[in-house]
């Protein structure tokens, strides 16, 4: 890295932003793409959110990423939102373009991006989804906008997974059922796709679905939980010979579409690859996980 005058700042806001491996894809990528950029992580609170976009402006930094808990409350200091941003109502990824900032939501895309990269088709799939929370929101969004055949939602809170479907309902052409029942044998096996974007699993050996269950068909599994980089999920899908997508995938898409978001540039194969193989050990080291 080398930083000189001409290096464009980007950067995370978040509180806390302390564990992010944002840095680490970024950075590695503006070295790789030969971009003179360099990303930060900012902890900004959230009576802070006006004078860090008053910052934004009269420092030009090129774009940021925004997490927990600032995602909602950003939109308000933007000043365009991208359409499916906006149905999702939050906002991960924001451009400065000539001092107007487009904010766009990237869990979504890179989400779906992993699905693509694999070759998998979504158009006319069925796919269940674990969980009603904001991950959920942006991840059913994405599915519906690209053509997905039908969505079940399953949540042990019944009301977030209706909130989620009348987004849906209002916004795309898409057959949308809700349950707080937990998945069948029967279910999985009917679906395309079995996605958890619940907390479950996350830093513990807790599992989704029951574990118990044994099931023959070509399901595809994706966790969006990393840590660990192997979740009980994930043994179980494999354990039944599921093709299985994991977290990490989903956390290294929404990077690199934010990166393409700000550079206009694409990302190559070869350079994602590396790039995973990077922040997959470096995940390891941070977690020490049973990567
Ligand atoms: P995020 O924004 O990352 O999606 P979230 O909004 O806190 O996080 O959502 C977490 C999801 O995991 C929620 O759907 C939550 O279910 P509830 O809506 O019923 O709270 C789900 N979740 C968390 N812990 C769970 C558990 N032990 N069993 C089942 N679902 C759980």
């Amino acid at each position: 890295m080398n930083i000189n005058a001409d290096t464009r700042l980007y950067c995370l806001i978040g509180d806390p932003v302390s564990n992010s491996l944002s840095p680490d894809i970024h950075n590695y990528l503006f070295d790789r793409e030969n971009i003179n950029g360099v990303y930060m992580c900012n902890r900004i609170e959230k009576e802070n959110l006006k004078r860090f976009i008053d910052a934004v402006k009269l420092m030009d930094i090129g774009g940021f990423n925004v997490t927990i808990p600032h995602k909602v409350d950003i939109m308000e200091f933007l000043d365009e939102i991208d359409e499916n941003a906006k149905i999702i109502g939050a906002v991960n990824t924001v451009k400065n373009i000539g001092g107007i900032l487009k904010g766009y939501n990237t869990d979504g895309t890179g989400f779906v991006k992993a699905i693509k990269d694999r070759g998998y088709e979504i158009k006319g799939k069925k796919i269940i989804i674990l969980g009603a929370g904001g991950a959920c929101r942006s991840i059913a969004v994405e599915l519906a906008s690209e053509g997905a055949g039908h969505i079940e939602l399953r949540n042990r809170s019944i009301e977030k997974a209706q909130i989620i479907k009348d987004i849906l309902d209002v916004n795309f052409e898409i057959s949308v059922s809700i349950s707080s029942e937990s998945v069948s044998k029967e279910d999985i096996e009917n679906a395309d796709f079995l996605i958890n974007t619940t907390s479950v699993g996350m830093e513990s050996d807790d599992c989704p679905v029951d574990a118990g269950i044994s099931v023959s068909s070509d399901t595809v599994v994706y966790d969006i939980v990393y840590k660990p980089h192997c979740t009980e999920f994930i043994k179980w899908a494999e354990k039944n010979s599921l093709d299985t997508i994991y977290g990490i995938e989903m956390l290294i898409n929404q990077g690199i579409t934010a990166f393409e978001i700000w550079n206009e540039c694409i990302i190559d194969k070869e350079t994602a690859k590396e790039l995973r193989e990077m922040i997959v050990n470096k995940s390891r080291n941070k977690y020490k996980n049973n990567i």
